[in-house]
């Protein structure tokens, strides 16, 4: 018997050098102490002795049972752990490798600029409504004092839809009849309506067939054209600094009576002239009026109770004289060189 111990224990000396995987060890340990193992067959040869000599023996194959194990099992560990630092080492984290650039958004302008006039007007308790850009010819034109065949609509090239009856709008003023109409001529009405309009026009530098206007309306008691004057002053200095000023020329619109469009002193040259204000030292941004009552009386409000004033920005054209951009079509490109370049004139 102990020849036969001595002769398992040698050959698992030699057998466990060639040990090496996890599949090794299974083997090495079915060959040892599996079932029909090595060590596992002198315990079953344990019949074959008399009963005085099974407690020694019995000793003795505790012993190379345990002695086997032991080994089997450092061996195991050393493996496990040789595999263990590899892994570790080939996922390892190499600190010093400068990292990848994270390309960080930021708002486009256009949304930024009506974000501004969103958020002026609604400190002063106007609301923000929407309208569907494709329109009525009835709010687009009809309600705004513009009947049909009204020379006044040549000015505004229309993508007509269906039977003249449809058309995409050319102005988000539709929207202050429908805001009108849906108050019902009862109470007061402060709205801005930021939109897309559509015009049959040759996209250049300053056209587009699409762009985007922002509207708003005023109907109370008692409103003059010094109420529409003081809230221009708020929304220009807001949006071109402190120091710009505003002034009113004459204009024309078939929807307000007095018209005016809105300049603003030029925030580039301060009003001495330079090539934005053209010279002038005055750049137009807005055209406005006095509602006209025929506008309010076709909208449920009765003109001799009720009066107020309309205004409509260009949004692109704020957002152009802003961010010294000189193509609108920019705005409406896909060049992404170009909405970063938007991205960090918004972060200046
Ligand atoms: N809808 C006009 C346009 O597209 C702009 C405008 C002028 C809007 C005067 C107004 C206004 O509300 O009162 O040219």
């Amino acid at each position: 018997m102990k020849e036969q111990i001595l002769e398992i224990k040698n050959q698992l000396v030699e057998d466990i050098k060639s040990v090496n995987s996890p599949q090794d060890i299974v083997d090495i340990k079915a060959k040892y102490i599996g079932k029909t193992g090595l060590v596992t067959g002198l315990m079953k040869n344990m019949k074959d002795y008399a009963p005085e000599e099974r407690k020694e023996i019995g000793q003795m194959v505790n012993e190379i049972k345990n002695e086997v194990s032991e080994i089997i099992q450092n061996r195991e560990n050393e493996i496990n752990t040789a595999i263990l630092n590899k892994k570790l080492e080939s996922e390892s984290i190499d600190i010093t490798l400068p990292a990848t650039e994270i390309k960080e958004g930021a708002p486009n302008i256009l949304e930024k600029v009506i974000e501004d006039f969103e958020e002026v007007f609604m400190s002063m308790g106007y609301d923000v409504y929407d309208g569907p850009e494709l329109e009525e010819d009835k709010y687009n034109f009809e309600l705004l004092n513009i009947p049909k065949g009204h020379p006044a609509r040549d000015a505004q090239d229309t993508f007509y839809v269906k039977d003249d009856e449809y058309l995409l709008r050319s102005q988000t003023s539709p929207v202050q009849a429908r805001v009108m109409l849906s108050l019902g001529g009862t109470e007061p009405v402060r709205m801005i309506c930021p939109g897309k309009t559509y015009r049959r026009d040759d996209d250049d530098a300053t056209h587009s067939h699409q762009f985007m206007q922002i509207e708003g309306l005023l109907v109370d008691h008692n409103i003059s054209l010094s109420d529409l004057k003081g809230t221009c002053d708020v929304i220009a200095k807001k949006l071109f600094g402190e120091d710009t000023e505003t002034r009113f020329k004459p204009s024309y619109y078939q929807f307000t009576e007095p018209s005016v469009e809105l300049d603003i002193s030029c925030f580039n040259c301060k009003g001495k002239g330079c090539n934005i204000c053209k010279n002038t030292g005055w750049i137009t941004v807005a055209g406005a009026g006095m509602v006209h009552p025929n506008v309010l009386s076709m909208c449920g409000y009765d003109p001799k109770e009720w009066n107020g004033f309309a205004f409509g920005f260009g949004a692109e054209r704020c957002a152009m004289l802003k961010y010294g951009i000189n193509d609108l079509r920019t705005f409406y490109n896909t060049d992404l060189r170009e909405t970063r370049n938007f991205d960090r004139k918004e972060q200046d």
